[in-house]
This record gives structure tokens, C-alpha cells and sequence, in this order.
């Protein structure tokens, strides 16, 4: 076993002893006396799973203050959310001193039953974090072999493996996903959908990991979960505060909730072409106008971090939220490691969020569309049954398995490895930083390049894996900068605006892909030469705006239009969402006014070449003045609050 135990006790005749007593029974120890040595040993050391402490400890080696209780183990959880704190003291009768609620066991040194502490350290860590137990009984199910007589229909690959026409598809795939693709009449394996034994237990495990009450599975990835949480808290007539910038899936579930959106406008950089948070000042404004005008607000939406790793001070705002009694979802698609590493603390769960959505496909070893749903709400009991329903309503009958298993190895891959792993990609990621900016024409931006004037005291940071540099000094387009990437060096990036791509350094990152990742831009700015500046990357070619939304979406989505050219559509009404892609924000949603700069910009991601949902060869559907007639009458017309 590779874990280690960190055991403290001021006392050097009595650590030695009992570090010789846990050795020797197979245990992993390092040993610290005092609260510096202990906290630089969980800085460092990532396979440090429990700590063994004494009630009280020196600070330092002066030995003159100490910390006990409550405080003291408070020091640890801020360092490492994942380690487990035991108890291990002189005093017979636990302390009357308050714990602080972080402790997972006692031990009585009076007793000396060092078989009992391994025991239960063993069982802590093998039985429950290091295990993935849909995962275990998958394999097992698999490893049995068994005879399938039901679906799916390729029956462990028998259709395909023996074929002239596609046994490629199955030796590239190989045995194991089709062994291990198998239906939903196998009891042994649970049920997603009604889940009582191993995804139960998989998914209480991840609760316990992303610092949750709750923890579901979902199949179809934050896309789906936004959408459950959205149906299952916004009743029809209910109001919703929302970042404009959102995911399409948060404007979807809007309009399935039939709940009236409050437009959250967020903060631009123009220079760069980013949409960063939305203004906490904003988000307070827009709580008290809507709730003084009489909207039934029920929840608050935000991304956190963006798309381009700028962090919300999440607690800050959930606090504003719960103040007026408005729940909190926080979609952490783009941040599910949040609560892995100190850098990063706090995750929407311990910033006291109601919900949180997140894709575990995304930035950790989950594959393609696994993602969870996070739950802390007090009030879920209630609507346990409701969601559960909706939940229901929105997942496929026949959820792959592979997909469930990657979701409870990532959880346990970031429990046992998760802070080591992400020390890491920030070691890399400043590597990376400090190598492309000693090029001439690179330069990665920095958090004061990123924020526009509004959030600077929102106290906003930065997620450093997640890298946008700065590409206009080299002439090329970001576009062009991007197909060079790929064409010529065979690398892939995760985004580009007019003059910036931006790269993510995840688990998954190695100092060979670093350097190559370097070494492709050096070339490119060699290549560079005198290149002129491309009309694509100056950005008065380009300015991002947001259009008032005229309609309530889900009246005008449910529209009858017409569809016309984009060239012919200004201050006409959109019917439907119009979203580039990646990553799925929409630059209009139904009901939007479409602006002059809306259609310029459309103009400008077609000059791009980027995919653009809702666009059909230049061509959108929008409202008839007819339909706009109806729609006003009907009292579908937003007013005040999100103007
Ligand atoms: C902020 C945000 N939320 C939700 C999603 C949807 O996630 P998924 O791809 O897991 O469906 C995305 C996808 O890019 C996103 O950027």
C-alpha cells in the first residue's frame, strides 16, 4: 500500500516509539512534532491519507504556543480536505472541548492497542476511499463471462467481433467495453435510475469526496444535470436569476421550468474578447429589484470558474443569495477538482451552495458526458421525490455502464491522488507560463489582463490550469495560430477568441506535451517573420455585446417565425438559440433583439469557421411581427428588470 500516515506528538521518545509500533505492522509513517513541520508534510506529500494527532501541538519548534482541538484540526482540513483526522490521545474521557466536527475516530493511548488503530486506519482507507465499488462489481460481473440473452444487442461483442465488415470495430474498442457494456437486467449492477446497492454506494462515496450531502450520476453531462436541477426547482412562473453568459443547457432548462429568466449581465473584456463574472454588485442589484417587483426568485445561476478560469468569491455571493432566501446552483463544469487542492478552495459544497453541477468528464478521468450533480441544499429532502422524477424524465433507460464505472474511479482517483495530481499541473502550468513568455510574440495573460474594470474588487482569481495566451504579436490570427497548432505540430487547444487560445493543463498533462506544446510555438513565431497583422486579431474588429432580450424565451421559442437571412435580421427577434461552439454559450437566446454588433459578430465567427448551432447556412429563424403582436398582448413582453 503506497499511503502514508502522518503522525504528530510533540513528544520525541513517544513519536519514535510509536512510529516503530505502526511500522511494524506494514504502515507507511511520517512523523512531525510540531503544526509547521505538519502542514509543510501535507503541502508535500500527496500519498499522506491520514493524520494520527495528539489533542494539542506546539506551532514550532520554540514550543511556546501551541493549538488544540478544533483549531488544530481546522489547520489540516484548510491544507487537505480529503485526509482523515484521528484522534489519538492520554485523555480517557474525549476532551470537552468542541471538535469542530472534523474528526473520524478516536483512540486512547492508555489502551495501547496499536492492532486497533491499524485496523481501523486500514479499513478507513481501503474500504472506503480507495474503493470504486460499481467498478469492482463490474469487473466481476465481466470476468464471469456469462451468456448474454439480452441487450444491448452486439451480446459481449459476439455480433461484431466475428465480422468481415467491422471486427475493427471491436478490435479497437477491444473485449472489455463490450464485456463490460451490458444492460440494465443485471441486478448485481444496480439501477442508475433507482439506485439501491452499488451505484447507491458509489455515489455516497462521492458525496463524501465532493464535500456533498448528496451526490448523483448523470449520463448525459452537465448539460442534463443543469436542466434536472433547473425542473425540479423552478416551478412554472417562478423567476430564475442567470448569468446571460451561461451554458445553452442553463437557457434550455429556463425554458422547459416555463420560469421567467432574469438576465444577469456579465462582465467583458473587450480587449480580449472574454466574458469574465458577473459583477457582484450586479447580482445584488438585480436579487433586490426582481424580488421588490414581486418575482417569485427562487435561484441564482452562475458559472464558476468560467470557461477562461476566472473564480468567483463564490462565498461571498452565496451568502447575498441565502440573505434573501434564493438558492444557490453553481455550475462547475470547468471546476470539479475545486475541492482537490487548497489553491482552489473553496468548491461551491463548501462554499455553502445549495447545488452544483459539474462535468467529472471534463477536467478529470471520467469519460465523454459523465458527470455529477452535487447536492447540499437542507431543503432537498422535500424535493428528493420531485427530483428523482425529473432525474427520471431525463435519463436514458439504458445509461452505459462504462460510463457510470469512470465516474466512480475518477472520484476515487482524486481521493487517493487528487492533491498530488494537482500540485502538479500548477508546477506545470507555471513552467509552461515562464517558457512561453520568454518568446517574443507569446505572452500568457495574466489575471489583471483577463478582468474588466467592474469585478476588480471582486476579489476575483485565477485557475492557473487553465492558460490563455496572448497571440496578435505574431501576425497570425488566433485561428490561423490554432490550425498551424494542429496541422503542422498535431496539437489540439481547447479555445481561441479573436486574439488569445487558451490551453488547459489537466491531470492528464506531461512535461513532453509541455515542451512540445513550446517548441510548436517557437516555430510559429520564427515562421512569423514580418507577418502583418491579421484583420482577425484587432479588436476593434470585434466587440462583444449583449442585446436586450425582448420576450420571455420560452413564449418565443414555442413561436411560429420565419426564417430569414442573417444579413436581413437586425432588431428582429430571435425564435431560436444561436450558439458557437465550442463551448455552447449562446449568443442569442430566444427572444433576444438582434443588434447590429450581434450580427457582426455572427459574421465574425463565420469568418472563423466556427461550428455555430442555430445558424443554417447564414440563415436564422426569427419572430413574425405577428407573432410579436401576440406575444405583447399576451403579456410576454420583459420589461423593466432585464432592461
Ligand atoms: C459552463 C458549462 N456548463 C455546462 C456545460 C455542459 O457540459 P457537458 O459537456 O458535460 O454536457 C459546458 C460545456 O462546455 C459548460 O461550459
Amino acid at each position: 500500500m503506497k499511503y502514508k500516515i502522518l503522525l504528530l506528538n510533540p513528544d520525541i521518545k513517544k513519536i519514535d516509539l510509536e512510529c516503530r509500533e505502526l511500522t511494524s505492522r506494514g504502515i507507511a509513517v511520517v512523523t512531525a512534532r510540531n503544526v509547521v513541520e505538519a502542514s509543510r508534510l501535507l503541502r508535500e506529500d500527496g500519498l499522506i491519507h491520514v493524520i494520527l494527532t495528539e489533542w494539542e501541538i506546539p506551532v514550532d519548534n520554540e514550543n511556546t504556543v501551541s493549538i488544540k482541538g478544533a483549531e488544530l484540526f481546522e489547520k489540516f482540513r484548510v491544507l487537505r480536505h480529503e485526509v482523515t483526522i484521528f484522534l489519538y490521545t492520554d485523555q480517557a474521557n474525549l476532551p470537552y472541548f468542541r471538535t469542530g466536527g472534523s474528526l473520524s475516530g478516536y483512540f486512547y493511548k492508555g489502551e495501547h492497542d496499536y492492532d486497533d488503530i491499524v485496523r481501523k486506519i486500514r479499513s478507513e482507507v481501503i474500504n472506503s476511499k480507495n474503493r470504486a465499488p460499481f467498478f469492482e462489481k463490474l469487473l466481476e460481473y465481466s470476468r464471469k463471462s456469462k451468456d448474454s440473452w439480452h441487450t444491448p444487442g452486439h451480446a459481449s461483442g459476439y455480433s461484431v467481433k466475428n465480422s468481415i465488415w467491422v471486427r475493427d470495430f471491436y478490435e479497437f474498442f477491444g473485449a472489455n467495453l463490450f464485456r463490460s457494456d451490458i444492460s440494465v437486467s443485471v441486478p448485481m449492477l444496480d439501477s442508475l435510475l433507482h439506485p439501491t446497492g452499488v451505484i447507491k454506494e458509489a455515489q455516497e462515496l462521492a458525496a463524501r469526496a465532493f464535500s456533498a450531502r448528496h451526490t448523483f450520476f448523470c449520463t448525459n453531462g452537465t448539460s442534463t444535470a443543469n436542466k434536472i436541477l433547473l425542473q425540479t426547482l423552478l416551478a412554472p412562473g417562478d423567476a430564475i436569476l442567470l448569468d446571460r453568459n451561461c451554458h445553452k443547457s442553463v437557457h434550455y432548462g429556463t425554458i422547459i421550468a416555463g420560469a421567467e429568466p432574469i438576465y444577469l449581465t456579465p462582465s467583458i473584456n473587450n480587449a480580449y474578447g472574454i466574458f469574465g463574472p458577473v459583477p457582484k454588485q450586479t447580482i445584488i442589484a438585480a436579487m433586490d429589484k426582481a424580488l421588490a417587483a414581486g418575482k417569485r426568485v427562487k435561484v441564482l445561476i452562475l458559472t464558476n470558474c468560467t470557461y477562461d478560469g476566472l473564480i468567483y468569491d463564490i462565498a461571498d455571493v452565496v451568502k447575498e443569495a441565502h440573505k434573501r432566501k434564493i438558492k444557490v446552483i453553481v455550475d462547475e463544469a470547468w471546476y470539479g477538482y475545486a475541492t482537490f487542492h487548497p489553491h482552489f478552495f473553496p468548491c461551491a459544497m463548501e462554499a455553502g451552495a445549495d447545488y452544483s453541477t459539474q462535468s467529472t468528464h471534463k477536467t478529470m478521468s471520467a469519460f465523454s458526458q459523465a458527470s455529477m450533480i452535487h447536492v447540499n441544499d437542507p431543503d432537498f429532502e422535500s424535493l428528493e421525490e420531485l427530483f428523482m422524477e425529473i432525474f427520471n424524465m431525463h435519463t436514458s433507460t439504458s445509461p452505459q455502464y462504462p460510463m457510470i464505472a469512470s465516474l466512480d474511479i475518477a472520484r476515487k482517483q482524486m481521493v487517493m491522488e487528487g492533491y498530488g495530481l494537482l500540485s502538479r499541473c500548477i508546477e506545470l502550468s507555471e513552467t509552461l507560463k515562464n517558457s512561453i513568455n520568454s518568446l517574443n510574440k507569446f505572452r500568457v495573460l495574466e489575471l489583471e489582463d483577463l478582468i474588466s474594470d467592474d469585478v476588480r474588487n471582486d476579489n476575483i482569481k485565477l485557475d492557473p490550469t487553465k492558460l490563455t495566451i496572448d497571440v496578435s504579436r505574431t501576425g497570425f490570427s488566433s485561428r490561423e495560430v490554432e490550425h498551424l497548432l494542429l496541422d503542422k505540430h498535431n496539437i489540439q487547444i481547447e479555445k481561441t477568441t479573436f486574439n488569445t487560445v487558451t490551453v488547459l493543463i489537466t491531470i492528464g498533462a506531461t512535461h513532453s506535451k509541455l515542451n512540445r506544446l513550446y517548441l510548436a510555438l517557437e516555430n510559429i513565431e520564427q515562421m512569423s517573420g514580418n507577418q502583418r497583422p491579421s484583420k482577425l486579431n484587432n479588436s476593434d474588429d470585434i466587440f462583444l455585446a449583449l442585446s436586450p432580450i425582448k420576450f420571455v424565451p420560452r413564449f418565443a421559442f414555442y413561436s411560429e417565425g420565419e426564417t430569414i437571412q442573417l444579413s436581413d435580421a437586425l432588431n428582429r427577434v430571435s425564435v431560436h438559440m444561436i450558439t458557437p461552439y465550442p463551448p455552447g454559450i449562446p449568443l442569442l437566446v430566444p427572444g433576444q433583439i438582434i443588434s447590429k454588433e450581434m450580427i457582426e459578430a455572427l459574421n465574425h465567427y463565420r469568418d472563423f469557421q466556427v461550428e455555430i448551432h442555430g445558424l443554417k447556412q447564414g440563415r436564422l429563424k426569427v419572430l413574425t411581427a405577428a407573432d410579436e403582436a401576440r406575444l405583447e398582448l399576451d403579456g410576454y413582453r420583459l420589461h423593466d428588470i432585464n432592461e
